[in-house]
This record gives C-alpha cells, structure tokens and sequence, in this order.
C-alpha cells in the first residue's frame, strides 16, 4: 500500500499546497516576461551522459525500451532545453526568456529535501552573453522567493563564478583535464571533511582551501552584486567562491539559494552554460544560456517553517478551496427546484455543493460550515422562496426565486 521510495502520494491538501507553489512560480515568471514550455519527461539516456557529469548519470532511472532505445526519466530540465533550442532557436527571436514547471526523476538516497522525484521551475535565458541577463536571473530567483513571503532573513542566494577557479587553475599550470574533478572537489568541500577533499585536491590542497577561507577577489561577482543593489535586492545576496555546482556544463556565474538558518539542503541553483548548446549540436549551433532551477521540496518545507510564510500559504489554500455555495435540501419534494438552481449557479461560476443522498438539515449546515460555504441555501417550505443564510453571521433573509442570482452577485 505504500508508493515507491522516494515518490510522494499527493492527497487533496498535498495537491492544494503543490498549486500554491506552483501559481506563485508561474505567477512571477511571467510578470519577468518569461514564456511557458515543455519538454518530454523520457528522453535518450546519452542526452545526460554527454553532458550532465558524472553524478546525475550514476542517478538515472534508465532502462531499455521495447523498441531497444536505451532510454532515461529526465533527472534535469537543462539537456532536453539545449536539445529543444538547438532544434527551434531561428523561430524564436533572441535572447529567449522561458520557464517551464515540470517532474524530475533521480535515483539518491533518500533523505530530508531530496527525493527520487520531485518537481522544478526552470528559468532559462538563451541568447545573451551579458551580464546584465545573470542580474536579471538572480533578481527573478529572489522575487520568486519574496512572493512565498520570504525575506533576507530567511534565504540567502550564494553566488561565484566558475571562472575564478579556471583563471585561478590556469595560473597554477593545472592541466584541463583535472579541472572537472577539482570543480566537483571544491564543489562538495563544504559537506564533506576536510581530509577527503584535501586528498581529491592533491598538491592544491593548500591554496585552495587558502583561496575558499579568503574568500577572493572577482570584479564580475561585484558588479553582479551592484546590479541587484541598484533593484535593492543587495541584502539577498552573499558571494561565496565556494559555490561550484555539481552539473558540468556551468561556465561561468554560478549559484546556490540556501536557508538562512542553514538547516536544509538547496532550495534552487543554476548558473551560466555557454557551451551546452554547441556541444549538444556538435558545434551546429552556438548560444549563450543561463538558467536556474527551484525545487518543490525543499521550499515546502522551508514555507512550513516560517510563520509568515506558511500563513500566506494556508490563507491563499483557503481562498482557493472554499465552496462559495452550500445548497440544503430541507424537504426531499424540493430536490429538482434545488438540482435546477444548482445547474444555474455552477453554470454561473460558482463553486456549489449539495447533498447526494437525503440528508438531516442538520448535517446538511454542518456540512456547509465543513465545506467553508460562504451562503446557505434552503430549499424546503418556503418555496418559491427561497431562504438564504450568510453563513458568517448567521442572518437569514427569504428570496424570491427570480431573484436569488441578482441577490447572489450583490452578495458574493
Ligand atoms: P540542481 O541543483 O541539480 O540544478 O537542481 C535544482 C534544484 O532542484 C535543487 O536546488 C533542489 O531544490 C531541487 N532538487 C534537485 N534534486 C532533488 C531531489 N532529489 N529531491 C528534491 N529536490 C531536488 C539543476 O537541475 C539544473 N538543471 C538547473 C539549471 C537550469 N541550470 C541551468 N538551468
């Protein structure tokens, strides 16, 4: 009886809160101009072997299909958009801005804010080496977050560059070829001891972990920083070369949301990938791209833990679900006048609600109250009236029934 390890069963009040985060990711995408996509949710599983790294690949729900196509649920959004753009970018002018809300699939351990499937907003702006599109990035990523009722007091978005490291390596006379290992090295510095990364470092143990505690110096990360400070989301931002990211396609700017309290797992990261998209097209194509991605699980449980926020959440579920009607059929000869009425005011837009089967009075206003119905109708001896209860204060009034809709509007 019980779903796979890692997936979720989502119950009515589990879907209501997916929505809510799901609305308010939609919600702020758009107003930044992003448009919706989509893409498959199995692809070719040499998609991500090209290019995802190492740990998204050894994470693939993959398998072969009847048609002998090894195949994989898609563990990320990022391949499958450089595959899409590759394939439609002269239709579209440039730079794209598109988000996407969708379900993802990866085989980890599972354990608090990670899962085998959860759900991600891509935002992804294609087409636009300048910095000025990382700013806008980072600004979305933070107003996303500022519509969940979260505030600098709650999140933090760690920002670096990947550069620093490769100039940084470039200066050292370090071979390309080690780079990948040192990036994810330094990448899980701050989770793993010390000792295991001081051994993936090798000889550059020591500058690293130098360069990590000083923090460095980047005249890009700066001027990222200004460019929020000039919208007055400064305060969200902190730069930490730290920060590498795990995927091996990032470039350039990367970086990580983290809660302030530092007591859950990422709540989104992303970063610049330049070459993706010409490594994907085998040089067909070449674009610059940055995007981001926020999970579900992570910002839920962050929203839990916030007072404000979770009162936002639980008002707005409220709103959403509340039945505006309750439609009480107080003698049984009534019930075609109430099934008529009711046929009228679905009709209408409203969200109404009745009993199936006869019913108590009783319980019938029980359920009202159950359903949060802001109005009561009673059909029974008054007809061809009909009586009309508010259900917050309690007052009745009869109604005739050519007026009742008028009388509704006013009300509702
Ligand atoms: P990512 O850091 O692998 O980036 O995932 C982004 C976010 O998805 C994470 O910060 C986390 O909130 C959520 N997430 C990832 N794995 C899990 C899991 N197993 N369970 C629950 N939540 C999870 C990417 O996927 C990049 N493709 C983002 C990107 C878009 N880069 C450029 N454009």
């Amino acid at each position: 009886m019980q779903p796979l390890p890692g997936f979720r069963d989502f119950l009515p009040e589990d879907c209501a809160r997916r929505n809510y985060i799901f609305a308010r990711w939609r919600e702020v995408a758009r107003r930044y101009g992003f448009a919706e996509w989509e893409g498959p949710p199995l692809e070719a599983t040499e998609l991500y072997k090209k290019k995802s790294g190492a740990e998204i690949v050894e994470q693939l729900f993959n398998f072969t299909d009847k048609g002998e196509r090894e195949v994989a649920l898609r563990p990320e959004l990022t391949p499958t958009l450089a595959r899409v753009v590759a394939a439609h970018e002269r239709e579209f002018k440039k730079p794209l801005k598109w988000f996407s809300v969708g379900q993802f699939f990866r085989y980890e351990k599972q354990q608090r804010g990670r899962l085998r499937e959860h759900f991600q907003l891509n935002c992804d702006i294609i087409g636009e080496k300048d910095l000025a599109a990382d700013i806008e990035l980072v600004a979305l990523c933070i107003d996303i977050l500022r519509a969940f009722g979260l505030t600098e007091k709650d999140f933090v978005v760690r920002i670096s560059d990947r550069e620093f490291w490769t100039d940084f390596f470039h200066d050292k006379k370090v071979p390309a070829e080690r780079w990948d290992d040192l990036l994810q090295a330094i990448d899980k510095s701050a989770r793993e001891p010390r000792a295991k990364t001081a051994e993936k470092l090798g000889d550059l143990a020591d500058p690293v972990f130098a360069m990590l505690k000083s923090g460095g110096k980047s005249a890009k990360l700066k001027q990222l920083v200004e460019g929020l400070r000039a919208r007055g989301l400064a305060d969200f931002v902190a730069i930490d070369v730290g920060i590498v990211r795990g995927l091996a396609y990032y470039t350039g700017i990367v970086f990580e949301v983290f809660d302030h309290a530092g007591k859950f797992r990422a709540i989104a990261g992303g970063g610049r990938y330049d070459n993706l998209i010409s490594q994907l097209s085998d040089d067909a194509l070449s674009l610059p791209a940055l995007g981001f991605a926020m999970g579900d699980v992570v910002l839920g449980e962050l929203i839990n833990e916030i007072p404000r926020a979770r009162e936002m959440m639980q008002k707005a579920i409220a709103n959403d679900s509340n039945v505006d009607i309750y439609v009480v059929i107080a003698k049984e000869e009534r019930r075609t006048d109430a099934l008529a009425q009711i046929q009228q005011l679905r009709d209408r837009g409203y969200h109404s609600d009745y009993p199936l089967t006869p019913t108590k009075v009783a319980r019938q206003f029980q359920a009202a109250e159950d359903l949060g119905a802001r109005v009561a109708l009673l059909f029974g001896d008054e007809w061809p009236q009909i009586k009309m209860k508010n259900m917050a204060t309690g007052q009745q009034e009869l109604v005739a029934r050519d007026k009742l809709l008028d009388r509704l509007a006013e009300f509702l």
